[in-house]
């Protein structure tokens, strides 16, 4: 019987404008990933990215296809933004539950470059961006927990891709 290596699930944890989508990205194609990022999907189903409801579901629905994947040796990045300790355990404990690696990566910037990091993204309004007001972020930033390094400590390792193995 074959049997399939337990894949990796990477959660990219931020406010809005920390670089979660970029990162994913660019690891997307580097480790080779498939990324899952709710904003993209709701606008590219037409639905309110506020859509408080909507967005629980297909973040839901994520979290199941991604344990498929990962069954299958896949690894998965996940954009949902992470902003309590307790959904990053929830989803670590799950991921592990498979016998995958989890990793979380924590992109943080001072508020005021996020402001202007959102400000230069509103103006373009690429697919699936959000706008973002100055006054949601700041209110955003008093509910965020950030990782505490006790807490990445219970993380895997970042994986490195095929490129960063053979740089040096
Ligand atoms: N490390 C960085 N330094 C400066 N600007 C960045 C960085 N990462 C992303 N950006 C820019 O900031 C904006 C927000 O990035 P994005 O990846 O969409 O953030 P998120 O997905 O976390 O909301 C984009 O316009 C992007 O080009
Ligand atoms: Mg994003």
């Amino acid at each position: 019987m074959r049997t399939t290596r337990p894949g990796r699930l990477i959660l990219l944890c931020g406010l809005p404008g920390a670089g979660k989508t970029t990162l994913a990205r660019r690891l997307a194609g580097e480790l080779p990933a498939i990324r899952l990022c709710p904003d993209e999907w709701l606008a590219d189903l037409g639905i309110d990215a506020y859509d408080e409801q909507a967005r629980d579901r297909l973040e839901r629905l994520f979290r199941r296809h991604a344990h498929d994947l990962l069954r299958l040796g896949q690894t998965v990045i996940l954009e949902f933004g992470f902003w309590s300790r307790a959904e990053r355990e929830e989803l670590r404990l799950a991921a592990r539950a498979l016998g995958a690696a989890v990793e979380l990566r924590y992109l943080a910037a001072p508020l005021e470059e996020l402001h202007s990091r959102l400000e230069g993204r509103n103006a373009t309004g690429g697919r699936g961006t959000v706008p973002i007001s100055r006054d949601m972020l700041d209110h955003w930033a008093t509910l965020f927990e950030p990782p505490t390094p006790d807490e990445m400590a219970l993380f895997d390792e970042p994986a490195t891709s095929p490129r960063e193995d053979t740089a040096g």
